[in-house]
């Protein structure tokens, strides 16, 4: 891969030893994958910063990056952590993972990392520009930036994109190139979306069929809610490797289908009707006993709109004795929603809305519990491995009532 005169000198280590250690990454993916140079990235998301995927050893790295003086060079966000900052303790999450995690955490902001803890930064305001190169680590927010945004970003993992902070840089391949974004197969969609689990339940389906490649979606109306369409997202990058989708009149390159495919024609033709929704919920259940001790919204993060709508759902009402009703959002929505008096309402009803953390990445199967319901298709995918967890999976009104109630039914 070719190197102008300053990456050669980054490189060579000759702007310091954080730097060096990054292009050595950046230089090994660009072989790697065959790019020609590096460009510019406007911004970076690192994920990956739970101590469940850390571990001591990746603590010890972030703290031995620290140590040899690493700074970010861009603006730099970082994914949800597995904790609630303030409220673990509340929580019933053990000190031990808990104080991993904040220096885990404490390291990324050293670094220079704004602590947004956050996988859906976008609803608060870091947001890239229509064609921005960015190099983002979360699987769902990288399908969100692709496909509704219309930015240019890689299915990065957590070091390459804090190698990208780190110099501001990517190698140029994959998603940052015109001809690896159009679509490979066509999805036509007749049956009506009519809640967010619907969106996630389609993503979590077509994912398991096509991996890696890019749907591309005719029939998703144009009004669809922005939440949909990240549900849709993380249900792809979920259950397969999906890191752009083309939803015809909503993404910025598929205003028509002929421009979502450019020259090339769809491998394959698929209908999804509402059999195919049927069977897409059956797959992502994996409970069978119809008690619930656990109830998680918020995966990915709740927006204010979403968060609303579970208030107005709990109004008045109870969470059953016995069961943990957690909503999980950003530390910023979760500020509006406390001045606004939505938070209240839901801890009222029994509710906990956290800031920070999530189920998935999350030491949530030290609590013990064993079933779970949930509206999010890459909960309901992951947490039967992650969290020991079996899990119903349902409308937000359904789980909500599940909460009320303490059974699926
Ligand atoms: Fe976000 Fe955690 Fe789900 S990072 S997308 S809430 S698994």
């Amino acid at each position: 891969m070719y190197l102008n005169e300053k990456e050669e000198k980054m490189y060579k280590g000759e702007v310091g030893e954080s730097v060096r250690k990054a292009m050595e990454i950046l230089v090994a993916l660009g072989d790697i994958y065959n790019a020609e140079r590096l460009i510019r990235v406007e911004s970076a998301h690192i994920a990956g910063l739970s101590y469940k995927t850390h571990g001591d050893a990746g603590l010890k790295y972030v703290e031995d990056l620290v140590a040899i003086g690493a700074s970010v060079q861009i603006p730099t966000t970082v994914n949800v952590i597995g904790v609630d900052r303030s409220r673990w303790r509340e929580l019933g999450l053990p000190r031990y993972w808990a104080e991993k995690q904040l220096r885990i955490l404490s390291a990324y902001e050293k670094m220079g990392c704004l602590g947004s803890c956050s996988c859906t930064p976008y609803y608060h305001g870091i947001l890239p520009r229509l064609w921005e190169h960015v190099a983002c680590a979360e699987s769902s927010a990288v399908v969100f930036l692709n496909s509704v945004i219309g930015a240019r970003d890689n299915r990065e993992g957590g070091p390459s994109a804090l190698a990208s902070a780190l110099t501001g840089l990517t190698p140029l391949y994959g998603y940052h190139l015109d001809q690896n974004r159009v679509g490979t197969h066509f999805f036509e969609v007749n049956a009506e979306l009519k809640s967010i689990s619907d969106y996630g339940a389609l993503g979590a389906y077509v994912g398991r069929m096509i991996g890696e490649h890019i749907p591309v979606f005719d029939g998703i109306s144009k009004n669809a809610p922005i939440e949909g369409l990240v549900a849709l997202g993380a249900g792809l990058a979920s259950s397969g490797a999906v890191a752009m989708f083309h939803a015809v009149g909503i993404t910025p390159e598929a205003h028509t289908l002929e421009k979502a495919f450019g020259d090339a024609k769809p491998k394959e033709r698929i209908q999804i009707g509402n059999e195919e929704m049927r069977t897409a919920y059956e797959q992502l259940t994996s409970a069978a006993s119809s008690k619930v001790e656990y109830v998680a919204i918020g995966c990915p993060h709740c927006s204010i709109r979403q968060i609303k709508q579970i208030a107005d759902l709990l109004r008045g009402k109870q969470v059953s004795k016995g069961v943990r009703l957690w909503i999980h959002t950003s530390v910023p929505i979760k500020a509006f929603c406390e001045k606004t008096g939505l938070t209240q309402t839901i801890e009222k009803a029994g509710g906990v809305v956290t800031a920070d953390m999530c189920t998935v990445l999350g030491p949530i199967e030290a609590l013990g519990l064993e079933t779970a319901a949930t509206d999010s298709a890459k909960l309901a995918f992951y947490a039967p491995g992650t969290n020991k967890l079996k899990v119903w999976y349902g409308s937000v009104e359904k789980c909500i009532e599940a909460s009320i109630k303490g059974k699926w039914d």
